[in-house]
């Protein structure tokens, strides 16, 4: 079973990673719009990775008694001024991501609930690749001043990345 405090704490927290997935597609909508296809694929990868998150723990909250009740997304920007743009807002989400699930964290603590502290490890360990990715992302896009060849050749090469479902 899990407390009410906590049931409400991963039902905020699964609506986030909802938000997420809703918020890079969105992105991926903007960049598909500019003609940036790589970075298009790129963040499409990203929304199905949210959504994997939030599935994750909406599977959690049954397999433990829980209850999980949706609620309304919120609206994601559309409108972007740059790829860089893109980037550095999607950092920052990922940074509130992971102060979310470090409160969330402190409520599974604070009710001494182990197994809900054990699964939400994986998060915190995903939050610090998610951070690094979008930062040496923001590197290399500053290094190539985010426009001509560079721009194009890091655009083709995350044309690549393929959607790896994880366990
Ligand atoms: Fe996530
Ligand atoms: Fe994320």
């Amino acid at each position: 079973m899990l407390t009410k405090k906590l049931q409400d704490a991963l039902n905020k927290q699964i609506n986030r990673e909802f938000f997420s997935e809703y918020l890079y597609l969105s992105m991926s909508a903007y960049l598909e719009s500019i003609e940036m296809e790589g970075f298009a694929n790129y963040f499409n990868i990203q929304a199905q990775e949210e959504h994997f998150h939030a599935m994750k723990m909406f599977n959690f909250v049954h397999d433990k008694g829980g209850r999980v009740i949706l609620k309304p997304l919120g609206e994601p920007k559309a409108n972007f001024k740059s790829v860089l743009e893109v980037i550095e807002e999607a950092l920052e989400h990922e940074r509130y991501i992971t102060k979310s699930i470090n409160e969330l964290m402190d409520v599974a603590i604070k009710e001494n609930d182990h197994s809900v502290k054990s699964f939400l490890e994986w998060y915190v360990d995903e939050q610090v690749e998610e951070e690094a990715t979008m930062s040496k992302l923001i590197a290399k896009l500053k290094l190539i001043n985010g426009e001509g060849l560079g721009l194009l050749t890091l655009d083709n090469e995350l044309g690549q990345r393929k959607y790896t479902p994880e366990e």
